[in-house]
């Protein structure tokens, strides 16, 4: 996935040089501007272009042209084409050093960030999984040199499956997995590893309580990554889900001629998901990361719609902030919209030299919060 690499004004200035109809570059000195034609945003979300400058006004258009097949019904009609699409992904990742460094494109220093975004992730989620589930196994999907596996999952889960098309990657995640230092705060044990692509891979049936797709679907075309993921729900447990960690464009999409690969748009992805019969249970922006990157989200998607609804009440809490002040919180999430409302209470003791004592209290929501954290501290 070298799209980590190439930032999404390099792609969209070169596009827009041989695309003028999707964007129209303006230059001022040496500053070149992009903006966006007038162009309705459902056209715009069809609508793509490749690496080379090739437009795509339809989603359609880029598979038949690229993979060989018919979308509308889901049939591959040129299985060549669709086996050199997949073996040029593969071959360039032959290419690329086995390290962190290599599978993010020169970004390892990314590292700690996404996982540490990954982490938070997790943590919001994992509850709903542990219901039923007390020995957990998760499938890192895409899996390279075993990086997600061994920052993230190995502190989550107690046993974890690999599958990773490319071998030296694979190979250099076994040596590094198998020598997790026994002190370290990892607790799990890295399994399985499976040397095959996403297209062709069948999970063990009702194996996983997560299945992490991070960095790596961009590789499948739009039917191979609908029939992925109907394939593997039959490998989650219930209350099992998958994460999707992706790239994203703001509307349409970008193919990578070097690595075939494809960035879709946020709405694109939902569509394709929606395809595969998932439902979105949280979605989140990651934050901090260069600003030369493509926006990354993350997806939690389950199998059956999301009982609690798209809003749910998370946490409550009480601190004393000493000298008599007491702070109620409650964490409201919507789901669907990515938003988290604190709504908080501030209680004050107010002391009467011989009535004795009672509270007064104000309350507030997320704004004043900013405010309360400078003055108490708060984290
Ligand atoms: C950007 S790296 C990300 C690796 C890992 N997920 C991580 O975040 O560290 C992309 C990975 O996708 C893998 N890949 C390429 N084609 C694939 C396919 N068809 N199915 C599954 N993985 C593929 C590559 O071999 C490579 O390991």
């Amino acid at each position: 996935m070298r799209e980590l690499l190439l930032s999404t004004e390099q792609l969209l200035i070169s596009a827009a040089a041989q695309h003028p109809f999707f964007f129209s570059p303006r230059r001022s000195g040496s500053c070149a501007q992009v903006s966006l034609s007038v162009c309705s945003s459902l056209e715009m979300e069809e609508k793509g272009v490749d690496s080379d400058g090739n437009p795509f006004t339809t989603r359609s258009q880029l598979w038949a042209k690229e993979a060989g097949e018919d979308i509308a019904t889901s049939t591959c009609f040129d299985p060549t084409k669709k086996q050199e699409w997949y073996s040029k992904g593969v071959s360039y990742w032959e290419g690329v050093e086995a390290s962190v460094n290599g599978v993010l494109g020169g970004y390892g220093h990314v590292n700690d960030r996404d996982v540490a975004a990954s982490d938070g992730f997790i943590l919001e989620i994992l509850p709903e999984a542990t219901r039923l589930s007390k020995h957990l196994v998760a499938l890192d999907c895409g899996a390279g040199v075993g990086r997600v596996t061994k920052n993230l999952l190995l502190r989550h889960f107690h046993e974890v499956d690999l599958v990773e098309p490319v071998s030296h990657f694979l190979e250099a995640a076994k040596d590094s997995l198998m020598t997790v230092s026994p002190s370290s705060s990892v607790f799990g044990r890295a399994i399985n590893f499976y040397c095959k692509p996403l297209q062709e891979f069948i999970p063990k049936a009702n194996r996983y309580d997560m299945i992490w797709v991070q960095w790596c679907i961009g590789h499948l075309t739009d039917r191979d990554l609908v029939e992925f993921f109907k394939r593997a729900k039959v490998g989650l447990r219930p209350y099992g889900f998958f994460v999707v960690k992706e790239n994203t464009t703001k509307h349409g999409f970008l193919v990578d001629k070097d690595d075939n690969s494809i960035t879709r748009s946020d709405a694109y992805y939902r569509d394709l998901f929606e395809q595969a019969g998932l439902f979105l249970l949280k979605t989140k922006m990651q934050k901090g990361f260069p600003k030369e990157l493509f926006p990354v989200r993350m997806y939690a998607l389950t199998t059956e719609p999301v009982k609690a609804g798209p809003i749910a009440h998370r946490t409550r809490e009480f601190r004393s902030c000493g000298q008599g002040l007491l702070l109620c919180m409650s964490h409201t999430t919507n789901f669907e919209y990515e938003k988290e409302t604190v709504c908080w209470w501030l209680f004050a003791r107010v002391t009467l030299s011989d009535k004795g004592s009672f509270y007064l209290f104000t309350v507030g929501t997320s704004f004043a919060m900013v405010l309360l954290r400078r003055i108490y501290c708060y984290e």
